[in-house]
């Protein structure tokens, strides 16, 4: 039997009413290098995104298009996020839409089951409903303007007969559940709010459908209902793993083992759904629960939020094309603390690139290989230890930087762990300046302290370049590359290892990160996001 850790993740499955803005690439590029990091680390790891296709404001959209929603829904998935997702290098094990035929059943099985145990009753609905956010509020929640507290937007007061899941059911279960679970829903402060703005001022049942609009999955005891979007979409993490279809293997792997670790993440706009009725419904089919849901920020313009109206969505594709995929994924990753809100500026952009890309490994990796091919005709001297005591502090720092990369990947701690990384590579080029190797090389006495120096070197550039290299999808390869580092060290385990690369031919190779010409660039990028030009699916 395998040994491994289990670790599934999952992005929020995204509405395809429109064309993936940079937001949706922030989230899914996080979850990522996440489930890169952990697959590294030898987890077993499985990672699901997708689209959450049903709703009243597709069937509108597609409407206004002149198409069938169904078609509505293939062209942006096809042509849009797929693409999208390929050319950010996601690596995603499976991609679900809730009109796969898998999702469609497993949802109805799921109301079938609540009805039966009466966990959903038919009642009337009266409330006050975004159409744009698919969501009901309640009097307490709106005020006298009547604008949706989520998104701004003027709500429509609606009553309609529909299915209600009941929440006070598990009110209790909740409390004790996020008592007994105190990282359940981090950052922590996410609770609070869930706790004071939600739970409370009394918990309201949750309508589970509706009957204003047919582009849903159809109730099957009463087919004027179509499920409504909530407990369709959070289904999606457990359809997609085969659970109540004839293959569940996946689901018995990742989801019903105790042992098997269960991530959402989501941004903060969705919490209450994922922290809430999510919870609530997998009580009720007696399922395990989650062990986190992640909440992280917003990607912002200088303006706000990236929204259509504002004319201020800037796409991914743009910024790949001209800088790299790993450039845009580590801008992601290193610029924002993941679980807080930032603002993307292309001088923010340009800089982050420049400073730790070009300046911090870049550098490093072209002095390194450049004295090893001056001073040892490109090959990597002998280990023997550490002759220096600049050196046992490398090795040391080297060694710190490891451990401390596999706590913080495991916490989420995703920007921190590449600190972390980008810390040690500052070490290693501050090491070369006190090391004084072009000193050493003139005074035939200091001939181990020189070898030793260039081992060092070459060392720390290897283990930082495969603890990078969920990030740098590209380049961490052409880093080995250029080190000659063959197949059989280019794993997580053998980075622990010190010691590995003695008598390895280095390869000097192309600049692998440029300097940019900043006041160019940010130019380029400003005068992108006036006017955003978007790549049509190749
Ligand atoms: N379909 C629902 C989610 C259902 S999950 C069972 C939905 N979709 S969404 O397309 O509107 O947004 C989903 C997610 O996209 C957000 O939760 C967030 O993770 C991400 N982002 C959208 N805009 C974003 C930014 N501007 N910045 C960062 N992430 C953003 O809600």
């Amino acid at each position: 039997m395998s040994q491994k850790k289990k670790f599934y993740i999952t992005t929020p499955i995204y509405y395809p009413s429109a064309s993936p803005h940079l937001g949706h690439a922030y989230c899914t590029t996080m979850c990522d290098v996440i489930v890169r990091g952990k697959r590294m680390r030898g987890f077993d790891a499985y990672f699901l995104t997708g689209t959450d296709e049903h709703g009243e404001k597709i069937q509108k959209n597609a409407e206004a298009s002149g198409v069938t929603p169904q078609q509505f829904v293939d062209n942006i998935v096809n042509n849009k996020f797929v693409p999208l997702w390929k050319a950010m290098k996601i690596s995603n094990d499976d991609f679900i839409r809730t009109t796969d035929e898998r999702h469609v059943q497993t949802v109805q099985k799921i109301f079938s089951e609540f009805l039966k145990n009466d966990d959903i009753y038919l009642g009337e609905y009266k409330g006050w409903y975004c159409v744009h956010e698919e969501s009901f509020w309640t009097d307490t929640q709106v005020d006298e303007n009547h604008l949706c507290p989520e998104c701004g937007r003027p709500l429509e007061q609606k009553g309609e007969p529909a299915y209600f899941f009941r929440c006070n059911k598990y009110v209790d279960f909740l409390t004790d559940f996020y008592d007994h679970n105190p990282n359940f829903i981090t950052p922590v402060a996410r609770k609070n709010e869930m706790v004071n703005n939600f739970i409370k001022p009394g918990l309201q049942d949750l309508c589970v459908s509706r009957t204003s609009f047919d582009w849903g999955i159809p109730v099957v005891e009463d087919k004027k209902h179509v499920v409504y979007v909530w407990l369709d979409a959070l289904t999606n993490y457990i359809s997609a793993l085969g659970y109540l279809q004839s293959d569940d293997s996946k689901f018995q792997n990742y989801w019903n083992d105790e042992d098997a670790e269960i991530v959402h993440v989501i941004g903060a706009d969705i919490t209450r759904f994922h922290t809430i009725y999510w919870p609530m419904f997998l009580k009720a089919l007696n399922l395990r629960e989650p062990n986190r849901v992640f909440v992280h920020g917003l990607l912002m313009m200088k303006d706000g939020k990236m929204s259509k109206s504002k004319g201020n969505v800037i796409s991914a594709y743009p910024l790949i094309e001209r800088y790299g995929v790993d450039a845009v994924r580590y801008y992601m990753v290193s610029e924002v603390t993941f679980g807080q809100n930032g603002t993307f500026t292309p001088e923010q952009f340009v800089e982050r690139l420049n400073q730790d890309l070009a300046n911090n490994i870049g550098n490093l990796l072209n002095r390194s290989v450049s004295m090893i091919e001056k001073y040892y005709g490109g090959v990597i001297p002998a280990y023997e230890g550490e002759v220096t005591p600049l050196d046992a502090e490398l090795k040391s720092a080297a060694e710190k930087a490891i451990v401390a990369y596999e706590a913080l990947n495991d916490d989420l701690k995703v920007t921190e762990a590449y600190q972390e990384v980008m810390e040690l590579v500052s070490k290693a080029n501050k090491y070369i300046q006190d090391s004084e190797p072009w000193t050493l090389a003139k005074d035939e006495s200091k001939k181990k302290e020189l070898a030793s120096c260039m081992y060092h070197l070459a060392n720390v550039i290897y283990i930082a370049g495969m603890l990078l290299s969920p990030i740098l999808v590209e380049k961490a390869p052409k880093i080995f590359d250029q080190l000659g580092i063959p197949e059989e060290l280019r794993t997580y385990e053998a980075i622990k290892n010190f010691g590995n690369l003695s008598g390895l031919k280095v390869q000097k190779g192309e600049q692998l990160f440029p300097r940019l010409k900043a006041e160019e660039e940010i130019a380029y990028i400003a005068e992108m996001m006036a006017g955003p030009k978007e790549k049509a699916a190749a």
